[in-house]
């Protein structure tokens, strides 16, 4: 078991790759506290990793609220007494041309995404400092690197992360904390319309050397390197579960 005992927080863990991953941690022996701000998803995830035998958490949370983050991670060190792992995943889109995207739709986007995780990192980083050990682990997207249409929110939040996880490496690394990101591509409701809608399907996939999206099954193992010792010395890098699709 790769994460034997380590306490593990997945934000966005309530469907989709989040819950894929708070699966594959509790598999490998992490505590894992499975965070969304939705509680029904999320006691469903956490009460199917219950009963494969591994041990989980539900618990409610927008992480662009700094006192609902700094309450969930109270909750979550006074059950397991600190948190090893953070996985900042939660994510949202809100499409529209930039020509028509509201105000609120940029700062939603943003709030999410950057905020969001910001907010967690500041919330669990002193006691990683203290023990001299933690593993931060950012979400990212193509995106963030290759722009997208109709998403100009989303892909500045993505691109932000990773100046993000740059800086947190940077930073934290003389603590003995690593900090990565993971541009993954698979199929959740996330990515629905591209995955469905005829006018995007075929476009997209031509875009993807493997030809397929991924499960959200399969890009979890690359979630459970970096929250490992097996990367122990590795940190600022951002690896792309993708497909290919960003082989440049
Ligand atoms: N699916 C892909 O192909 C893909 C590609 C690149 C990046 N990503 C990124 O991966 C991450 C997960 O994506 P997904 O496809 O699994 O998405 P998803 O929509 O299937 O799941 C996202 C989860 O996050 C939760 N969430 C949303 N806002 C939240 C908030 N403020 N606080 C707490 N929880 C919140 C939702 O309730 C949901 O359970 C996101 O950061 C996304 O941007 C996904």
């Amino acid at each position: 078991m790769q994460l034997k005992d380590r306490v593990a927080i997945v934000t966005g863990a309530g469907q989709g790759i989040g819950a894929g991953v708070a699966k594959a941690y509790a598999r490998e022996g992490a505590r894992v506290a499975v965070v969304d701000m939705s509680i029904e998803s999320a006691n469903q995830v956490a009460a199917d990793i219950n009963a494969e035998g591994g041990r989980a958490m539900a618990v409610l949370c927008n992480v662009a609220e700094r006192e609902q983050v700094n309450a969930m991670v109270a909750q979550v060190t006074q059950a397991w007494s600190r948190v090893d792992i953070l996985v900042n995943n939660a994510g949202i889109t809100r499409t529209a041309m930039l020509h028509k995207m509201t105000a609120q739709q940029w700062q939603d986007v943003l709030a999410v995404h950057l905020t969001g995780s910001f907010n967690c990192l500041q919330a669990v980083v002193d006691g990683m400092i203290e023990r001299r050990y933690g593993r931060i682990i950012y979400v990212t997207s193509a995106a963030g690197v290759l722009g997208t249409i109709g998403q100009i929110n989303y892909s500045a939040a993505k691109a932000g992360i990773l100046g993000m996880t740059k800086s947190t490496a940077k930073e934290l690394a003389r603590h003995n904390i690593t900090a990565n990101a993971i541009a993954p591509g698979a199929a959740t409701p996330m990515t629905e319309t591209i995955r469905t809608d005829e006018r995007f399907r075929e476009k997209y996939l031509d875009r993807i050397p493997l030809g397929r999206w991924a499960e959200p099954e399969e890009i979890a193992p690359v979630f459970v390197f970096f929250a490992s010792d097996a990367s122990a010395y590795v940190t600022g890098q951002v690896l792309a579960a993708d497909g290919g699709m960003t082989i440049h």
